[in-house]
């Protein structure tokens, strides 16, 4: 739905018109200088060969001591998995860890295509129903009372999540893995927007346990979603497995988009003055929307989303975030995207844009709903 909205706002910009885009989760910014610098030098040496499976030994290293540097944790790099992007990750883990019926627990709501994956692979998604009471984060009860009715044989978290931008605190995170583990419940721990947390301290499962599978990316902290590079720490028993899958379903990840990805860690300083622009943006949000009428959302801990109940205008977030496109020039997600029960009543603004742009949503909201 999300990029239906974009197409929608893709035709209403070549008839002239301005649009500020707030539907689709992905950065405005380049990818750090370094990346194109290390990119643009590959591409000028002319080989480009497949890699390992695995992906390069010296990115999958650069990756171990990104955990030691952020997480004080070691992680032997022969448990990092290069993959396209955490995409191509979900598909390798499911595929692993997962039998066709097996079922799976996923926050709702959610990122949809966990869904959709997990249905091509033959598993089952099991929605856990999330309120704002636990930052729409799946609790050991909720977990343990969905077990208890039919046994789950996996879950999957998120912290940042999308399309909340809400966060598990480190101690909720490492109940939750410890629970799910010791009923015999594999845990897939989705990191993509770690790096992006704004109120509470993004903690890793790497820390928690060797057995949870880690997935992550460069695709939105590191600005490269169209370079389609993320990476994957997995349990040392897994390894050769996803090895044998990731070499007969792609050979390897894009070679140059590896070469890339390595030089990434260069280019922190960048990436951190991103991520202060999406801090002043979610800031322009929380005191902007309530004055219009936007007075229910969560805290917005990570990530660059915000997620608005907006039951006080509509029953139709579908209507509502068509309307809001053609009359006030925002595209934003309906929630039903990622809430197949009860987005009716909600929407997810993305605030990977410009301060600017954040300023004119909010008074073009205003101006419509006035
Ligand atoms: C929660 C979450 N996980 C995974 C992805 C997939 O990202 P990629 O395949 O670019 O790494 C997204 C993209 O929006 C996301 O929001």
């Amino acid at each position: 739905m999300a990029m239906d909205v974009k197409a929608a706002a893709a035709r209403l910009e070549a008839a002239g018109e301005r649009i500020i885009h707030m539907e689709v989760g992905e950065p405005a910014a380049s990818a750090p200088k370094s990346v194109l610098a290390a990119a643009t030098e590959a591409i000028s040496r002319g080989k480009i060969q497949y890699t390992t499976a695995l992906g390069i030994p010296s990115l999958r290293q650069r990756i171990a001591k990104h955990y030691l540097d952020l997480h004080g944790q070691f992680i032997d790099p022969d448990r990092i998995v290069i993959t396209t992007g955490s995409s191509g990750a979900f598909l390798l883990a499911f595929l692993t860890l997962f039998e066709p019926g097996d079922r799976v627990a996923v926050a709702n709501p959610g990122y949809p295509p966990y869904r959709h994956i997990l249905k091509t692979v033959g598993c089952a998604p099991v929605l856990i129903e999330t309120t704002p009471d636990t930052r729409y984060a799946i609790t050991p009860d909720t977990l343990l009372a969905e077990h208890r009715k039919s046994p789950l044989q996996g879950l999957l978290i998120a912290s940042p999540a999308n399309p909340t931008g809400t966060m598990m605190t480190p101690e909720a995170l490492k109940e939750l893995i410890e629970t799910a583990e010791a009923a015999g419940i594999r845990v897939i721990s989705d990191e993509i927007y770690h790096g992006l947390d704004y109120t509470i301290d993004a903690s890793t499962a790497a820390s928690t346990s060797e057995r949870t599978v880690i997935v992550n990316s460069f695709s939105k902290y590191f600005c490269m979603t169209g370079w389609r590079i993320g990476w994957m720490v997995v349990p040392e028993a897994l390894v050769r497995t996803i090895e044998r899958l990731q070499q007969s379903l792609s050979i390897s990840v894009s070679t140059v988009s590896q070469i890339a990805a390595e030089a990434a860690f260069d280019g922190i300083e960048e990436m951190e003055a991103v991520k202060r622009g999406y801090q002043i943006n979610r800031q322009i949000l929380i005191e902007g929307l309530p004055k219009i009428g936007f007075t229910k959302f969560q805290p917005a801990d990570g990530a660059f989303y915000l997620y608005a109940d907006v039951s006080a205008f509509t029953d139709d977030s579908l209507d509502f975030t068509s309307a809001m496109l053609t009359k006030a020039k925002v595209a934003a997600t309906p929630g039903l995207d990622f809430d197949p029960l009860f987005g009716r009543t909600s929407v997810r603004f993305s605030y990977a844009g410009s301060a600017a742009e954040m300023h004119e949503a909010v008074e073009n909201l205003a101006n419509w709903l006035r």
